[in-house]
C-alpha cells in the first residue's frame, strides 16, 4: 500500500545523534540484526574458498565506476569465487545471474546485486546536494523509499547510498554527492535515506540495502583534490565530521562502505580504529563494511600495505568484510587463512555478517523474488513518481537573489538563452543510475516554452548557465569555482543591452558568483534536478511553486575564503573594526561569504519577533543582569512569531543556532540545532517553538568526554545563518 505522501510541513527540532565515545551516552543504536539458523548451517558446510568467495563483489560489465574492469564475473561466481555482483540490473538479466549462482553452484548460495542508486533509479531526483537544500526530511525519505521501490523492481538488493560525507571543500566534485556541510542537518538526512531505503522489512520486494559511505571523512580532501589526504584531530572528526554516518547506522543501515582517503596517517580500508573500534566496538553496528573500488590494492600505492597479499590481511584484519573489485581477497585470503596471519574466526566473522544480510533480504527464502520483468514495468517511472519528482526538484532550488523580477508573468514574453538551456542530459548530473536522458520530456527551454512565447529579442531573458553534469562527481575536482568565462562574458553584454536578466544555474558545486551577482537581476540556484527538473523550472520561475531551498553550504565570495562555514570559530582576534589592522581578515575581500549558510529567498517576506525564552530567570553571578537558566537535564523553550509580511504563501525554514560562550575548549559562533518548515499564508503568523536540552549544548570537552558545560549560551533564529535574532540563557549543572 503506497504511503499517502504528502509535502507535509513538519516539525523538526530532534537533536542530531552525535558519535560519543568514552562512555557519553548514545540516544539511539545500530540495528539488531537477526542471526538466521540456516547462516550457521552453511557456514559448517562451506569450505575455506567458497567462505572466501562470499566476500568478493565484482562488477558487471554493463558499465564503469572505477579505475578497472575484468571480465569472466559469471565464471568467477560459478566457481563460487564472487557473492556479489554492482552495476548490473533489470529483472531479467539479475535472474539469469542469479540461476548461475543457485542452480551451477555446490550450495547454491544467492547473488547480492548492489548499484549506485544514490539519487534515484529510473526516476532521477534532484542530485544530493539540491535535495538537502529542500530540509524537507520527508520528502528526502520519500525520494529514497520510491529509489528502492523502482531499484527493487529491476532486480537490486543494495544501494551505495546515503553518502554522508560532510564538506566544507567546493573543490571537491564530489560535495554535490552529499548533504552539504553542517552535520546536523546531514545527519536528519541521511538516516532519513536509510529509512526510505530499508523501510522496516528488509525483506519486502520494494526495500533495499542502505550502504553508509564513505566511511570516513572522505569530504575533506586536502586542497580539494579526489582521493588526497585527509588529517583532522580526533575531536573534529567526531563532531563535524562524524554524526552524519552514526546518525545513518542508528537509524538501521546494515552496510557500511569504506572510504579511499587516509584519516592520521591511516587509509581507511585498513583503519581498525575506524571499522572495528568505531563502528563496530563502540557502535555495535552488526551489518557488513565493503571496500570501495579497488580500494584495498590502493594501499599499496598508499604506501600502508607492501603487497596485495599484505593489503588484504591488513584490511581484513581491521574489519573490512567484503572486498569491492581489487581481487585481493579472492587471491590471497585461503593463503592468508592458511599461514594464520588472518583467522579463519575472523573470515567466519564476515561471512556470517553478509550471510545474514542476504537472509534478512529474503534471498535464502527465493533468490529470484526480486526478478519480476512485470513489477519492474508497473513500478518504475510512473506518473505519480514523476509527480513528486517535479515538486521535489522544485523544493531543492534556491533563490539566491531576486531583484522583483521573478516570478515571471505568464503569457509574457521571454528569451530563453544560454548553454544550458537546451539540455537534458545535464538535468539528470552524475551517478544518475538508471536514469535515461530519453525519459527527461523537457529542457528548460521546452518547459518554458510551453508556459509563455519565447523571443530572442525579448527585453526579459532566462538566462541558463552552469557547469557541465561531469563537472562534479567522483574524480571532478577544479581549482576554479567559477563559471566558464565566455558564460560571466555573455550574462553582461546582455546586461550591457539593457535586458533583464534572471539566471538559472545547473551546477553540482558552492560557485564563486560574486561577479554574475552584480549583473543579475535574479539567480535561481536549480542544482541538476533529475528528470522533471525543466518543468520544476518553469514552475518555480512563474511563480506556480514559491522556492523554498536553503543553502546547506555556503558560496564563497571567493575560492580564496575556502574553507569558510558557518561554525567557525572567533579567533582570538575576530575581525570587528573595519580599519583594525591586526584581526583575522583579509586585504582584498570581506570575511562573510556572498551566500551563507540556511540562506534562500522566497516570493513572499517573512519577518521574524525577537525570540523569546519564557520561564523564570536567575541574576547571572557576578553582575546584576538576569537570565533564563536551563537546569541539568532539564529543557528550556524558546519562541518566536514569524509572519509572512508579503502577498503570497510561502515556505520558510525557520532555523535555530547555538552559541557556547565559554568552553573548556574553544566552540563555533554558531551551530545549527534544530529547524522548522512553516507555510504562512500571506499576513499570517506563526508562533515557532524550540526545546533546548543539554545534549544539544553536548561537545567533546578538553578530556574528549562527550557532555555539556556550565555557563552562557546565545540562541539564534532566523531564516539564514547570517539573518537571525538572538536570546541568552545559562546552562548550570
Ligand atoms: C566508486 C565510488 C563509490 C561507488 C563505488 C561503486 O568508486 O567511490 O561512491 O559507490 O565506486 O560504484
Amino acid at each position: 500500500m503506497r504511503r499517502a505522501f504528502l509535502f507535509a510541513v513538519v516539525a523538526f527540532a530532534v537533536a542530531a545523534c552525535a558519535g560519543t565515545p568514552n562512555g557519553s551516552r548514545s540516544r539511539a543504536r545500530a540495528a539488531r540484526i537477526k542471526e538466521d539458523p540456516r547462516v550457521d548451517e552453511l557456514l559448517k558446510k562451506m569450505t575455506l574458498e567458497e567462505k572466501v568467495g562470499q566476500t568478493v563483489l565484482f562488477t558487471s560489465d554493463w558499465t564503469v565506476t572505477g579505475p578497472s574492469m575484468r571480465s569472466g564475473y559469471l565464471e568467477d561466481i560459478k566457481a563460487g569465487r564472487c557473492g556479489a555482483l554492482l552495476n548490473a540490473y533489470t529483472a531479467d538479466f539479475t535472474r539469469e545471474v542469479q540461476r548461475v549462482a543457485v542452480e551451477e553452484t555446490r550450495l547454491g548460495i544467492p547473488i547480492l546485486f548492489g548499484y549506485d542508486v544514490i539519487h534515484g533509479f529510473r526516476t532521477i531526483f534532484p542530485i544530493n546536494l539540491g535535495m538537502s537544500c529542500s530540509w524537507d526530511i520527508p520528502a528526502i525519505e520519500e525520494s529514497a523509499r520510491i529509489a528502492a521501490e523502482e531499484a527493487a523492481a529491476a532486480g537490486l538488493q543494495w544501494t551505495y547510498s546515503p553518502m554522508c560525507d560532510i564538506s566544507v571543500e567546493p573543490r571537491w566534485g564530489r560535495i554535490s554527492e552529499g548533504s552539504g556541510e553542517d552535520p546536523y542537518l546531514g545527519s536528519l538526512i541521511s538516516a532519513a535515506m536509510t529509512r526510505g531505503y530499508q523501510g522496516d522489512d528488509l525483506s519486502k520486494d520494494n526495500t533495499i540495502l542502505a550502504c553508509v559511505k564513505h566511511f570516513a571523512a572522505y569530504g575533506a580532501p586536502q586542497a580539494g583534490r579526489d582521493y588526497n589526504t585527509v588529517d583532522m584531530s580526533e575531536r573534529w572528526f567526531r563532531e563535524f565530521y562524524l554524526p552524519p554516518y552514526k546518525a545513518a547506522i542508528d537509524a538501521g543501515a546494515l552496510s557500511v562502505m569504506a572510504s579511499f582517503n587516509e584519516l592520521d596517517g591511516v587509509p581507511a580500508h585498513a583503519s581498525n580504529h575506524l571499522m572495528n573500534e568505531i563502528l563496530k566496538d563502540e557502535w555495535g553496528f552488526e551489518g557488513f563494511v565493503v571496500s570501495d573500488y579497488t580500494g584495498i590494492n590502493e594501499m599499496i600505492m598508499h604506501g600502508y600495505a607492501a603487497d596485495e597479499s599484505h593489503a588484504a590481511e591488513l584490511s581484513m584484519n581491521a574489519g573490512l568484510d567484503m572486498d569491492m573489485m581489487s581481487a585481493a581477497y579472492m587471491n590471497h585470503l585461503t593463503d592468508l587463512v592458511k599461514s594464520g596471519k588472518v583467522s579463519e574466526k575472523t573470515l567466519d566473522h564476515a561471512v556470517r555478517r553478509i550471510l545474514n544480510i542476504k537472509a534478512a533480504l529474503g534471498l535464502l527464502d527465493d533468490p529470484y523474488k526480486y526478478c519480476d520483468p512485470q513489477r519492474e514495468k508497473e513500478r518504475t517511472l510512473t506518473e505519480e513518481n514523476k509527480a513528486f519528482a517535479r515538486q521535489f526538484a522544485a523544493e531543492s532550488m534556491v533563490l539566491l537573489k531576486n531583484n522583483g523580477v521573478l516570478p515571471l508573468k505568464k503569457g509574457e514574453k521571454i528569451a530563453v538563452l544560454g548553454p544550458m538551456a537546451a539540455t537534458k542530459d545535464d538535468l539528470l548530473g552524475s551517478w544518475r543510475g538508471a536514469g535515461q536522458v530519453e525519459a527527461v520530456p523537457a529542457s528548460i527551454e521546452d518547459a518554458i516554452k510551453e508556459v509563455t512565447p519565447v523571443a530572442a529579442s525579448a527585453s526579459k531573458v532566462v538566462l541558463v548557465l552552469g557547469e557541465p553534469w561531469d563537472w562534479t562527481g567522483e574524480a571532478a575536482s577544479r581549482t576554479s569555482i567559477n563559471l566558464p568565462v565566455e558564460q560571466t562574458e555573455l550574462l553582461k553584454s546582455l546586461k550591457k543591452q539593457g535586458k533583464t536578466v534572471a539566471v538559472v544555474l545547473l551546477n553540482g558545486r558552492p560557485l564563486d558568483l560574486s561577479e554574475e551577482s552584480e549583473y543579475a537581476d535574479a539567480i535561481l540556484e536549480a542544482w541538476y534536478p533529475g528528470t522533471m527538473g525543466g518543468y520544476a523550472v518553469a514552475d518555480v520561475l512563474f511563480g506556480d511553486c514559491n522556492p523554498s531551498g536553503k543553502l546547506s553550504v555556503t558560496f564563497p565570495r571567493d575560492l580564496g575564503q575556502v574553507p569558510i562555514y558557518h561554525y567557525a570559530k572567533n579567533t582570538g582576534r575576530p575581525y570587528i573594526h573595519p580599519d583594525a589592522k591586526y584581526e583575522s581578515r583579509y586585504l582584498d575581500c570581506p570575511n562573510e561569504p556572498l551566500y551563507a549558510f540556511g540562506h534562500g529567498l522566497s516570493y513572499t517576506t517573512f519577518e521574524y519577533s525577537a525570540p523569546v525564552i519564557p520561564g523564570s530567570t536567575s541574576v547571572i553571578p557576578g553582575t546584576d543582569r538576569e537570565s533564563p537558566v536551563l537546569k541539568g537535564d532539564g529543557t528550556l523553550t524558546v519562541k518566536v512569531k514569524v509572519t509572512n509580511t508579503g502577498s503570497v504563501a510561502g515556505t520558510e525554514t525557520v532555523q535555530l543556532y547555538i552559541r557556547d560562550l565559554v568552553g573548556s575548549v574553544t566552540r563555533p559562533v554558531k551551530q545549527l540545532k534544530g529547524f522548522e518548515r512553516i507555510t504562512l499564508q500571506p499576513g499570517e503568523c506563526r508562533e515557532v517553538s524550540f526545546t533546548i536540552d543539554s545534549e544539544m549544548l553536548s561537545f567533546y570537552r578538553q578530556d574528549m568526554t562527550w557532555g555539556p558545560e556550565p555557563g552562557d549560551f546565545k540562541v539564534f533564529i532566523g531564516g539564514a545563518s547570517d539573518n537571525v535574532k538572538e536570546a541568552s540563557f545559562r546552562y548550570e549543572i
